[in-house]
């Protein structure tokens, strides 16, 4: 399949953090895209923050409002999982629970053209067992975008046991289209990125749950001292708690080594719904 980006339809499934700012990045390069949600008022939520994100490109003198207006009239909503028939390139980013993307897959597939193809933002679950409860396991694969998803340049193309060739070709056409530089990962859990991020997150909460240093100084000694943008219990909180615990228990899962696994504080502070930004608390507070 050729990527044209006139006539050429994507869809995203989920519109929260992730999804969300995947649309954006579609919908701003150029693809009539639709994003799906599973109520209207998470739909909303979604897509208010695409619009002040072209809101605040327009403030800045990035974009003309002309340009925003355009960006906004390729981008659909909808809570209907129908409303995908037409795509051409799919890109699932629901919660990060294998339960729930099992159930998506099938019903994707059943309701898409037989040349669509089904691609994964999973951070670290296993595709090629998402691509084995379709019809079309060739034409599924990874493609993993980094948060903020407009912003990160990397993406990564996970190729399964079953993806094509011309699958990879395709997915690594259509990420340059979107600005993004790909990289390609086999199916193993966390890829390329996770597999060395989540120690060095998981390292920074164990530092903290042993009274190690404080969270501004764990931050503080990381940002300055290493060049990275954001300090570890920051970036956290960026991520989003709930999304790194299940990440690094599914990394875990597969390789049993101690450093994946998740640092009780963390599964703690989960379950008191202290998830980061996204819930108003994390390890620091945004109310
Ligand atoms: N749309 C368009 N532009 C956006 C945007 C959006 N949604 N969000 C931010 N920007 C732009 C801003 O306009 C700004 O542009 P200019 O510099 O041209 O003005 C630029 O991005 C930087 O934003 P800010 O000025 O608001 O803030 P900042 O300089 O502190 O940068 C950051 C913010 C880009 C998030 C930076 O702190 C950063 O890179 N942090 C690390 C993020 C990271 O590591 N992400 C990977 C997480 S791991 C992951 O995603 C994988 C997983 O599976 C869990
Ligand atoms: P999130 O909780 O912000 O958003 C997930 C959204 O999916 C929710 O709004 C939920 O209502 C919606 N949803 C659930 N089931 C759905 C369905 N059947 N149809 C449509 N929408 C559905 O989570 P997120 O951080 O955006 O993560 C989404 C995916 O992206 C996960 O697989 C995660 O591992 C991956 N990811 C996350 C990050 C990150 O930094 N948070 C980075 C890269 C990849």
């Amino acid at each position: 399949m050729a990527i044209r980006k006139a006539g050429f339809k994507v869809g995203v499934i989920g519109c929260g953090l992730m999804g969300s700012g995947i649309a954006q990045t579609c919908a701003q390069s150029g693809y009539e895209t639709v994003v799906r949600e599973v109520n209207q008022e998470l739909l909303d939520k979604g897509l208010a923050r695409i619009y002040s994100a072209w809101e605040m490109m327009v403030n800045k003198g990035k974009i003309t409002q002309g340009q925003a207006d355009e960006h906004k009239a390729r981008l659909h909503g909808t809570v209907r999982l129908e409303d995908l028939a037409d795509c051409d390139i799919v890109i699932e980013a629901i919660i990060e629970n294998m339960e729930e993307k099992l159930r998506l897959f099938p019903a994707l597939d059943a309701i898409l053209k037989p040349e669509a193809l089904i691609l994964s933002n999973t951070s670290s679950l296993n595709i090629t067992q998402m691509g084995a409860v379709t019809k079309r396991p060739e034409q599924v694969c990874g493609l993993h975008f980094f948060n903020p998803a407009p912003v990160m340049k990397l993406v990564e193309i996970v190729k399964t046991l079953s993806t094509s060739e011309q699958t990879i070709e395709t997915v690594r056409e259509f990420a340059i289209s979107l600005g993004k530089t790909p990289v390609l990962a086999k199916d193993t859990a966390g890829f390329i990125v996770n597999f060395l991020l989540i120690p060095y997150l998981l390292a920074a909460i164990r530092m903290l749950e042993n009274g190690m240093a404080s969270r501004e100084d764990i931050d503080t000694a990381m940002k300055y001292g290493c060049g990275y943008p954001m300090g570890p219990l920051t970036l956290l909180d960026y991520v989003g708690l709930d999304t790194t615990l299940w990440a690094a228990e599914a990394i875990y899962e597969e390789y049993k080594e101690p450093l994946y696994a998740p640092p009780p504080l963390l599964r703690r502070m989960v379950n008191a719904g202290m998830l980061g930004r996204k819930s108003g608390k994390g390890f620091y507070d945004y109310s």
